[in-house]
């Protein structure tokens, strides 16, 4: 079991692992320019297991330079604070060993680039941040520290509508209990695969949930070990499934990070891609994501068309009212950034089987292409699967199948009909379909489609 292997690593070579990935440091750094704090083990035990919380402030006016904000910097002429603005509040996780988080710079500068807003980062940890366990008895207190916080900017005249807060693994819980503590009134949460262990059996007062802010949005993408499983906002966008991300290494012979802490980090960076906004990645909503793969869920027709979409839309663009809750969204994406990915359904008939077959079929658009092999077995005649492809389908431009079972138990395989359609099925396109063929054992047919993109 994949869970026994990484809780044996977990004890001590995963945590020494990921403060070195998670703690790689920005180059360079201005004198003036406030960090997060780069505190040593021995250093933070010396304060007592004391809590300590600060906070940077990054706006348009100083995107390089973050610069160390407290309430007294609302009373400064100087503070680059615009209490007119929307502020984005980021939190970050549990921090093994104390080390700094690498990526709040650039989620800092992504949301500026998007929206001219206030982006404080809360900087956090405990004394004892070294055992898991006893950060999440006390990430409250965290919580309560910004609450204070947040009270004192309201009577500087900021309105708790205009907080949102984005909060990654356990930042996310965090960032659920101000919420609990404003009575839902903050205008959004963000949560980045919202920390799993200790939470998937609390109560709703205990973790993220979808009375902690107006609007509640996750992502989750390592929910059979760091994340959490269950939804927990009104959207919950679950990417490949939630659980294993493309490109992380399966195996921890192959490499550490991608063991370890690859799945868990995804949400962030997919995140920080669509805020770059170079394409959309939207979810459809579906019980279970078998039943998306099976290709049982096909548009948004609850969302009346408009399918909701990773990123600061409002409401992830959904319009429908009420807002639905813990609705579960699914999405295949690519393994590097930008990530997005067309969802093609394949659906694949074949004449009745005498022993089951395998099958390999292959989408070509110019040097890419998408591989997937299935057992079609005995009993059943249609096949049918969402595949990811990294180009839309009218750019698919040839398609392959192979017949690879083995010759002691699959003859020739007559396929009726192979069709490709894309989802969402916003515009109703016909499928692009392919009729009776036959494929000899080992052999390879393959069709050139000739279309063009655009005429809609
Ligand atoms: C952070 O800590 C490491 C290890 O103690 C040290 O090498 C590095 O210079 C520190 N960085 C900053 C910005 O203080
Ligand atoms: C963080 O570091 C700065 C300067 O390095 C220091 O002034 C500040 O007190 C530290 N904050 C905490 C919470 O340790
Ligand atoms: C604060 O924000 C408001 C609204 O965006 C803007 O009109 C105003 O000029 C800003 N003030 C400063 C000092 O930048
Ligand atoms: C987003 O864009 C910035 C600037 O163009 C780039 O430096 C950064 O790597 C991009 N991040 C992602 C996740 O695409």
């Amino acid at each position: 079991m994949p869970w026994g292997h990484k809780t044996v690593l977990l004890c001590g070579l995963a945590i020494y692992i990921l403060s070195l990935v998670v703690g790689v440091e920005e180059i360079q750094r201005h004198d003036e320019c406030a960090d997060l704090n780069n505190t040593t083990w021995k250093e933070y035990r010396q304060q007592n297991d004391k809590l300590q919380v600060q906070y940077l402030l990054m706006t348009r006016r100083n995107m390089d330079c973050a610069h160390m904000f407290n309430q007294e910097s609302l009373t400064q002429q100087a503070s680059y604070f615009n209490i007119s603005r929307p502020t984005k509040v980021i939190i970050h996780g549990y921090r093994a060993l104390g080390s700094k988080p690498a990526w709040v710079k650039e989620l800092g500068q992504a949301l500026l680039r998007v929206q001219d807003v206030n982006v404080l980062v809360v900087d956090w940890v405990y004394g004892a941040s070294f055992a898991y366990n006893l950060v999440v008895e006390n990430y409250k207190e965290v919580a309560v520290q910004i609450s204070v916080l947040i009270n004192q900017l309201q009577e500087h005249g900021c309105k708790l509508d205009s907080f949102h807060f984005i909060g990654v693994s356990l930042g996310a819980h965090v960032a659920g209990f101000v919420g609990t503590l404003f009575e839902g009134k903050i205008a959004r949460i963000t949560g980045l695969d919202p920390a799993g262990p200790m939470f998937k059996g609390a109560d709703t007062y205990d973790r993220l949930d979808p009375s902690d802010a107006q609007f509640v949005d996750a992502i989750h993408t390592d929910s059979d070990y760091f994340g959490i499983s269950i939804p927990v906002g009104h959207v919950d966008f679950f990417l490949n499934g939630g659980k294993d991300q493309t490109g992380c290494a399966r195996s921890r012979f192959a490499s550490m990070y991608g063991y370890v802490i690859c799945d868990h980090m995804r949400a962030l960076h997919v995140y920080m891609s669509a805020l770059n906004g170079s394409c959309p990645l939207i979810g459809i909503p579906c019980s279970s994501y078998e039943d998306f793969l099976k290709g049982n869920c096909l548009d948004c027709d609850v969302f009346k068309g408009r399918c909701p979409v990773i990123g600061l839309s409002e409401n992830s663009r959904i319009t429908v009212s009420p807002v639905p809750k813990e609705q579960k969204l699914f999405l295949l994406t690519t393994s590097s950034p930008p990530f997005c990915a067309h969802h093609i359904l394949l659906v694949l008939e074949v004449s009745a089987l005498d022993k089951s077959a395998d099958v390999e079929v292959t989408l070509r658009t110019e040097n890419l292409g998408t591989e997937h092999r299935f057992r079609i077995q005995a009993d059943t005649t249609v096949y049918r699967t969402v595949l990811s492809h990294p180009a839309a389908l009218c750019e698919i431009h040839s398609i392959e199948l192979k017949n690879i079972g083995a010759f002691y138990r699959q003859g020739d395989v007559h396929v009726k009909s192979v069709c490709l359609s894309e989802i969402p099925s916003l515009r109703r396109e016909q499928p692009l379909c392919v009729n009776n063929i036959n494929i000899r054992r080992g052999a390879r047919w393959s069709h050139d489609f000739v279309q063009v993109c655009g005429f809609f």
